[in-house]
């Protein structure tokens, strides 16, 4: 702590308040508290709640699975995975596909048992095309676990790169999933609260937040929407 000079010490002190106390100290000024969702500072809230629903989901994660962007979630929550691809609209180290899951004529018909679709969709133009794709990759039986943001503010590394362009709800996502899966092989959850979705906003990270008060789920504060939709065996 600089307390080199008396403004210097207040605002070491103001800091560590808004940091310890953020819900009472932090929310004077129009800025977050933290920039950046508070990923500096812990977890971000929504990636508690991916994290939450991957888990439940961790079964799915198995055989033939397509991640986008990067291979993370597959290697921590799959288990008895035989291949493991990556599609990405960048041309990153480990990418199998660089293109566009609007449009992947590249990747053949029923190839995966499970696509993880974490924070993407909603930064295509065409969700519907989009999906349309996953019906078609999956093998019959297999599963794609999506979530998208319901609650958040733009991410601006996504936004200045592909573009940050939707947001759902329950709602939208089931009838988005029911145009390519049928309804009835289409679930939907949504996790959040009112404070989960403030600290979201504010950066303020899962560690500072009681685990009690995360697990409670508010339905009209739908922060994640996630979607489990599994393709019929019987096309
Ligand atoms: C925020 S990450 C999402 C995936 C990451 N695994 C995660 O959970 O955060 C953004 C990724 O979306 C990919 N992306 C953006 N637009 C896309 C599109 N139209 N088709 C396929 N991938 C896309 C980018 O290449 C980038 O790797």
């Amino acid at each position: 702590m600089d307390t080199s000079s008396p403004r210097k010490l207040l605002s070491a002190i103001r800091r560590a308040l808004r940091n310890r106390f953020p819900l009472c100290y932090g929310m004077r000024g129009t800025a977050p508290i933290n920039p950046a969702f508070g990923s500096a500072e812990g977890t971000p809230v929504d990636r508690f709640y991916i994290e939450r629903f991957l888990d439940r989901e961790r079964a799915r994660i198995t055989g033939t699975v397509l991640e986008i962007g990067d291979r993370g979630y597959t290697e921590r929550f799959g288990g008895g995975v035989t291949r493991s691809d990556v599609l990405s609209a960048a041309a990153d180290e480990g990418v199998t596909y660089v293109g566009d899951l609007a449009s992947c004529p590249e990747i053949p018909s029923d190839t995966y048992d499970c696509v993880v679709l974490t924070q993407t969709l909603h930064y295509l133009r065409n969700m519907s095309a989009g999906v349309s794709e996953l019906a078609r990759i999956l093998k019959p039986g297999g599963s794609v676990l999506c979530t998208v943001p319901g609650i958040s503010q733009v991410s601006r590394f996504d936004m200045d790169r592909w573009g940050d362009r939707w947001r759902l709800t329950s709602l939208s996502a089931k009838e988005l999933f029911s145009e390519s899966f049928a309804p009835e092989d289409v679930s939907v959850d949504t996790y959040g609260n009112a404070l989960a979705s403030v600290c979201f906003l504010q950066g303020v990270p899962a560690e500072r937040i009681s685990q009690t008060k995360l697990d409670r789920q508010e339905p009209d504060y739908q922060l994640i929407v996630a979607v489990r939709a599994t393709k019929a065996r019987h096309a």
